[in-house]
C-alpha cells in the first residue's frame, strides 16, 4: 500500500509538537504566561513587546508556513509590562488548506510551556448593525462552522479533558477588565463571534442567517485556536476588530485592501487595550 498520503497519526502530530517545544526550549530564558495570536493587520501589537527572541516560523521545526500576505509569520518572545508574553505575528486558516490541528499547532506547542492566558486577536465583519468599521468587539461567545473540530479523533489525556467545558470559552474576569482599563469607552463592544471556513465571503443570504443564528461578527479563524486553548485549561480574551459591516438589505462588495486599511486604523486601540490589560494582570 502507498502510505506517502496518509493523514499523519495523533503520535506524530505530538511528536512534532514536541520537537517544535524542545527547540523554543533553548531559544526561551523564561517560559511564557501569555500568548498573544495577531490576526490580519494587527501584527503591531507585537511592536510594543520588549523582544529578547524573534523567529522566523521557517526556523521552527514542523511549524507551519503563513501563505497569506497580510500575514508575518513570526514570533516575538519578551516582556509586555511585567508579563512574559510570546505573540504570533501570523496566524494560519483552515482556508489556506491547512487541517485544524495545523492550524492550532503554535497554541499546543505554547500551552506545553506552561502558558496560562491566550490573548487572541481578528479582523472581522460586523453583522451587528450598530457597529461600525474600527469598533473592537470583545468576543463573549462563539459559534464554530468551521467543519472540523482540532480536537476529533484520539485525545491526549495528558493534553486535556475528551469533552472539554466550553461553557465559558471567553473569560468573564478578562473581559471584564477589558471593559473596566478601556472606560467602557463606546467603540468597545461585546459579542458573539462566528466562524466560518472561508476563504470566500458570504452572500447577503448567508450574513442573514449568521445575524439570524445570533452572531454580531464574522470571520474565518480563532475558534479553532480557542477550542485548543480550553482543552489545555487557558484563560482567553478574544478580541474582534470589526473591519467592515455587512448589511444584508444593502450589501456592499468586501474588499481585502478596505478589511486590511481598517484593521490597521483600529489597530491603535488594540495595541492599547491589550497593553492595558497585561499591566493589570497579576
Ligand atoms: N467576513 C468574513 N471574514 C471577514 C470579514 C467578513 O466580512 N471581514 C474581515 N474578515
Amino acid at each position: 500500500m502507498d502510505n506517502s498520503k496518509k493523514t499523519p497519526s495523533l503520535a506524530e502530530y505530538r511528536q512534532k509538537v514536541e520537537k517544535a517545544k524542545d527547540f523554543l526550549e533553548k531559544k526561551i530564558k523564561e517560559p511564557p504566561e501569555i500568548i498573544l495570536v495577531l490576526g490580519t493587520g494587527l501584527s503591531g501589537v507585537a511592536e510594543e513587546i520588549e523582544a529578547e527572541v524573534v523567529i522566523p516560523y521557517e526556523d521552527i521545526p514542523y511549524f507551519p508556513r503563513s501563505t497569506v500576505e497580510s500575514h508575518r509569520g513570526r514570533l516575538v518572545l519578551g516582556k509586555l509590562s511585567k508579563h512574559r508574553v510570546a505573540a504570533f505575528q501570523g496566524r494560519f486558516h483552515y482556508y489556506e488548506g491547512y487541517s485544524t490541528k495545523e492550524v492550532t499547532f503554535p497554541i499546543r506547542v505554547m500551552a506545553l510551556f506552561g502558558a496560562k492566558i491566550l490573548i487572541i486577536s481578528n479582523a472581522a465583519g460586523g453583522l451587528n448593525l450598530s457597529y461600525q468599521p474600527g469598533d473592537l468587539m470583545l468576543i463573549a461567545d462563539h459559534i464554530n462552522l468551521i467543519p472540523e473540530n482540532p480536537l476529533r479523533g484520539p485525545n491526549i489525556e495528558e493534553w486535556g479533558p475528551r469533552f472539554p467545558d466550553l461553557s465559558e470559552a471567553y473569560s468573564k474576569r478578562l473581559r471584564a477588565l477589558a471593559q473596566e482599563v478601556s472606560g467602557r469607552h463606546p467603540y468597545l463592544r461585546e459579542g458573539v463571534y462566528v466562524a466560518v471556513p472561508g476563504p470566500s465571503l458570504e452572500t447577503p443570504a448567508e450574513t442573514r442567517y449568521l445575524r439570524s443564528i445570533g452572531a454580531d461578527a464574522v470571520g474565518m479563524s480563532t475558534t479553532p485556536e480557542v477550542i485548543v486553548a480550553k482543552h489545555a485549561g487557558l484563560e482567553v480574551l478574544g478580541i474582534s476588530v470589526i473591519a467592515n459591516v455587512n448589511d444584508p438589505d444593502n450589501f456592499q462588495p468586501i474588499l481585502l485592501e478596505d478589511v486590511i486599511a481598517n484593521a490597521q486604523r483600529a489597530e491603535t486601540r488594540l495595541v492599547e487595550l491589550v497593553k492595558k490589560v497585561v499591566a493589570r494582570l497579576e
